[in-house]
């Protein structure tokens, strides 16, 4: 779908989109619509129960006169903020869809003080909402696609607003490259065919590297390999590294768990539901979606992404429960159960990125627990940090970009519970504290570095459409460290 900002209405515009707030209050568009069509907006508020509330809508048809064949009025309630205008903005997008309209014109001209952030916010909103991974389906009826195929959002702040939403856009790509990445089917979206992938990145500026299995033997990552080593697919590592900001400045490197499949290995997960874990690699996802926006968005930062890309398979060369690997780091694991995976290619990835960029932050993000989305749901992701200060900064990106995070307690008394009887640890706790055993895993992995583990496992995929989310992989993360990354290290 194509957005515009324009300062006038194009009276040709196939549908009109107009705000009323809380208490049937039209807004002015709505009372020129009004005065246009004999009083038939009024006549129509007045008859139902549409009075304005936040994101309630009411689709009008055939109400001559205005010159428009459908009106869209959205109730704005007593005020917006941005992420209410972004719902507002993902709700028309949706409810126009399937209107059969081609284009609409959007008049905002209430909704809160800063009406040119707001206007871009809904705009946003309603590019996040038109996404759609239709490239697997060979038999849709045109009336089954959406019909909208342009937005104009008409504003007095129309320049501004275009020149803002220009860099808003470019965050948006980045997230749409997470979606897609994670809805791809697991044989289409293996290690190797993600490494392919992310080569793209190349044409923004981004230095891709590939390592393979060889590489990785060299650097000693048994933990990785371990994972992989059950798969015909060869294991991967992709090193992805925006230099925009200033030469000697440190990197904030961010990590992504990227199973491409999970069955679990040997320790297999039980059959129903095992699709889902094609979004296993939604970490990975999330890492290379944040590169795209901020090469994207030629932050002026210095950041390096790497996705540890591997298949978890039972094979008669599977990693058995009872083996004991060797980490790049030294550190031994004694692996108890093969379907805590994530935690091994994590080990390996962040030691290997602490060895040679020296970061000034490390953030890793990984569907790594079920247990995270017992204690979540699907509101927050769970985050787990060393460092107070990187802590409060993704809380805090975490508001302002809409994917919210929650903190989560670290500590020895957790950390006791992944103590091996034969190697330095072994890879799962008991069931209690399942997400915070797999964060203290992890830690151990940490040298002194700022870190902190995102644990999205509720937050990847959504079963069910929302305002600004289709059902579907998310992108979940990619504003979050988009907004981290503007905020503290630009
Ligand atoms: N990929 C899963 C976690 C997961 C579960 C993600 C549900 C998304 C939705 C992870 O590899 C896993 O299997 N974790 C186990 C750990 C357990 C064996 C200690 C889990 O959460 O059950
Ligand atoms: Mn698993
Ligand atoms: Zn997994």
């Amino acid at each position: 779908m194509k957005i515009a900002f324009s300062d006038s209405l194009d009276p040709k515009a196939a549908a009109l989109v107009v705000v009323v707030e809380e208490g049937r209050k039209l807004s002015p568009a709505a009372q020129a619509l009004d005065a246009a069509t004999g009083g038939a907006v009024a006549r129509a508020v007045k008859a139902g129960r549409f009075t304005g509330k936040k994101n309630q809508t009411l689709l009008l048809h055939g109400l001559g006169g205005a010159g428009h064949d459908l009106a869209l009025l959205v109730g704005i309630g007593k005020g917006l903020s941005v992420q209410d205008a972004e719902a507002l903005g993902g709700t028309i997008q949706s409810t126009l869809a399937g209107s059969g309209a081609k284009d609409a014109a959007f008049q905002f001209d209430r909704g809160g003080k800063d009406l040119g952030a707001l206007a871009v916010a809904a705009a946003e909103g309603a590019l996040l909402r038109s996404y759609r991974f239709d490239k697997y389906r060979t038999k849709e009826a045109e009336d089954q696609k959406p019909s909208l195929k342009k937005l104009v959002i008409v504003t007095e702040h129309a320049v501004e607003a275009k020149k803002a939403f220009a860099v808003r856009e470019k965050v948006v790509d980045g997230v749409i490259f997470t979606r897609d990445l994670v809805s791809e089917p697991p044989n289409v979206l293996y290690p190797e065919s993600f490494a392919e992938r992310l080569k793209e990145l190349e044409e923004l500026g981004v230095e891709v590297e590939i390592l393979g299995e060889k590489q990785m033997k060299k650097l000693g990552m048994g933990a990785l390999l371990g994972v992989g080593q059950g798969s015909t697919r060869e294991s991967q590592i992709v090193v992805m590294q925006w230099k925009g900001g200033a030469k000697d400045k440190a990197p904030v490197a961010l990590i992504g768990k990227g199973v491409t499949f999970d069955t679990g290995g040997i320790s297999i997960k039980p059959a129903a539901g095992m699709e889902d874990m094609k979004w296993d690699m939604g970490g990975a996802g999330a890492v290379a979606g944040a590169m795209k926006a901020i090469a994207g968005r030629k932050a002026k930062a210095n950041v390096v992404g790497l996705v540890g890309l591997v298949e978890n398979m039972p094979d008669g060369n599977a990693q058995r429960p009872g083996d004991v690997v060797t980490t790049m780091s030294g550190q031994t694991v004694e692996v108890i159960n093969t379907d805590a995976e994530g935690r091994l290619v994590l080990a390996d990835v962040m030691w290997y990125a602490q060895d040679r960029f020296k970061p000034t932050a490390m953030l890793d993000l990984a569907t790594l627990t079920g247990a995270i989305i017992i204690a979540l749901g699907h509101e927050y992701a769970g985050f787990f940090s060393n460092d107070d200060a990187l802590a409060a900064n993704l809380s805090k990106a975490g508001e302002a970009s809409g994917d919210k995070v929650w903190r989560m307690p670290l500590g020895e008394a957790y950390d006791k519970q992944i103590k091996s009887d034969i190697a330095d640890m072994k890879n799962v706790g008991s069931r209690a504290g399942g997400s915070i055993t797999a964060a203290q895993f992890l830690q151990r992995f940490v040298d002194k570095t700022a870190w902190a583990h995102i644990d999205i496992a509720g937050m990847a995929w959504a079963s069910a459409d929302s305002a600004i989310t289709p059902k579907g992989g998310t992108g979940f993360g990619v504003r979050l460290l988009d907004r981290l990354i503007a905020d503290h290290y630009e």
